[in-house]
């Protein structure tokens, strides 16, 4: 087991490129975005932004261009809004042109045909729009928009895609839309708005808009390194003897810091440095550094949304560590790029792992050694493939991934920045 030395920076966080692009939309001028996200996701965001009318263009070192006029520039897309892989697009698209007076058609791809679309059909048919969907759930839909008069929505689960959904279909709704989440989710919404000067209103976990009274001005904003893919090589780092990893200029939002709280309530040494603010985002570097055998723990279920995205690779240092990793509350894990309940649970189990499967997490027993060349299956989910590489990795024992080319959903260079990692420094 390679011991992680050095410093890396991952590419730019998915979730806030995603918005820098959206957002545009209520903009008028030529925005830039910095440091945005290779992932294939957010090109998807880009590709529908384009097909509304939106001239977006970007140069070989990844700084997005953004022409628009406003929100009233938007023009009737005469092709397919295709999100591609991604939930996020497909689901603040959907808010975004609820507010537009003409039809917009979303499709995606097999697995994000499989996820519920239900969560954001019924807030924007309650402010104002029409739509028609497969078994009225599912993607490929069509949105009717325009003529929407605001609403105050508390929401089921703790979701900061159709809270973002809501608020930007509420920016082009007649009254005030608020919106409240039942837990703390990752407030980029909110810390963009106030960035580029989106007007909104605040109290407690309800944020409120009103129809957005004039375009706000072109923006350059900078995006953070992604904890979501940071979190991989932390695991990693955590996992291995030896190790002694900086992850730089990552992005430290509250609501996505579980990773950080678990990996150091495991045993793990993390300690967040130069800690700053980039364009109204937290960031810091962060020193983790092997400090024995991880021990097992239970994640507290009400903090799971703060760390949705990283309960895939924490399974790992689960079944790595001494006794026993438990995940509860966390039922949404179904919704994802896979039933990631389902699919890790079977993938550890295919390498011999033990592991038991609840409805709402699973538990599992930590090991010391796994099945090497046991089948780790992908599902089409990004986050799935980057554990099995980490798991082969941390366990010395090779997984067969049966398709690691959907790490590119999000970051495209994984493997390579994995490899050049753990080559350099053995
Ligand atoms: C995201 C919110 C989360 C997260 C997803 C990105 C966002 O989804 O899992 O990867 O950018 O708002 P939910 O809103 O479904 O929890």
């Amino acid at each position: 087991m390679a011991p992680f030395i050095g410093s890396l920076t991952v590419p730019g966080d998915k979730s806030i490129s995603h918005r820098a692009l959206i957002f545009s939309a209520f903009s008028t001028g030529k925005s830039r975005v910095l440091n945005c996200s290779p992932a294939h996701d957010v090109e998807s965001s880009a590709e529908c932004l384009r097909k509304l009318g939106l001239k977006i263009t970007r140069d070989e070192i990844g700084v997005f261009e953004i022409e628009n006029d406003g929100i009233d520039s938007l023009v009737a897309p005469t092709d397919i809004l295709d999100a591609g892989n991604s939930g996020t697009t497909i689901r603040l698209m959907s808010g975004l042109v609820a507010g537009r007076p003409f039809v917009s058609k979303f499709d995606g791809d097999e697995s994000l045909r499989r996820r519920t679309m239900k969560r954001v059909f019924e807030p924007l048919r309650e402010l104002g729009a029409q739509v028609s969907a497969r078994e009225d759930t599912f993607a490929p839909f069509a949105i009717t928009g325009g003529n929407l008069i605001g609403k105050s929505f508390e929401l089921k689960v703790a979701s900061a895609q159709v809270e973002a959904c809501v608020l930007l279909a509420g920016l082009q709704a007649d009254g005030e839309t608020s919106v409240t989440a039942p837990h703390t989710v990752r407030d980029h919404t909110r810390r963009m708005f106030e960035y580029i000067g989106i007007p909104f209103n605040q109290n407690s976990k309800t944020l409120s808009v009103k129809r957005l009274a004039k375009p706000v001005d072109a923006y350059e904003l900078t995006v953070p390194s992604d904890i979501s893919s940071a979190a991989f090589f932390m695991v990693a780092a955590a996992c291995s003897p030896g190790s002694d990893l900086t992850l730089t200029t990552v992005g430290m939002n509250p609501g996505r810091t579980l990773i950080v709280d678990i990996l150091r309530s495991m045993g793990a040494s993390v300690e967040i440095e130069n800690a700053r603010v980039l364009c109204g985002e937290p960031v810091a570097d962060i020193h983790i550094q092997y400090n024995g055998r991880l021990k097992g723990v239970a994640v507290p279920p009400d903090s799971i949304a703060s760390g949705i995205d990283e309960i895939p690779i924490l399974a790992i240092a689960g079944a790595l560590c001494d006794g026993e990793f438990h995940v509860s509350g966390a039922a949404e894990l179904r919704h994802k790029e896979s039933d990631r309940i389902t699919s890790l649970c079977d993938n550890l189990k295919a390498a011999g792992v033990k592991v038991e499967e609840q409805p709402d997490g699973f538990t599992v027993q930590g090991q010391k050694t796994i099945r090497g060349g046991s089948p780790w299956l992908t599902h089409l989910d990004h986050r799935l493939a980057m554990t099995g590489l980490i798991a082969s990795q941390v366990f010395d024992a090779q997984l067969d991934i049966d398709d690691p080319s959907c790490m590119s959903v999000s970051y495209p260079t994984f493997a390579d920045d994995l490899a050049q990692l753990v080559g350099s420094k053995t």
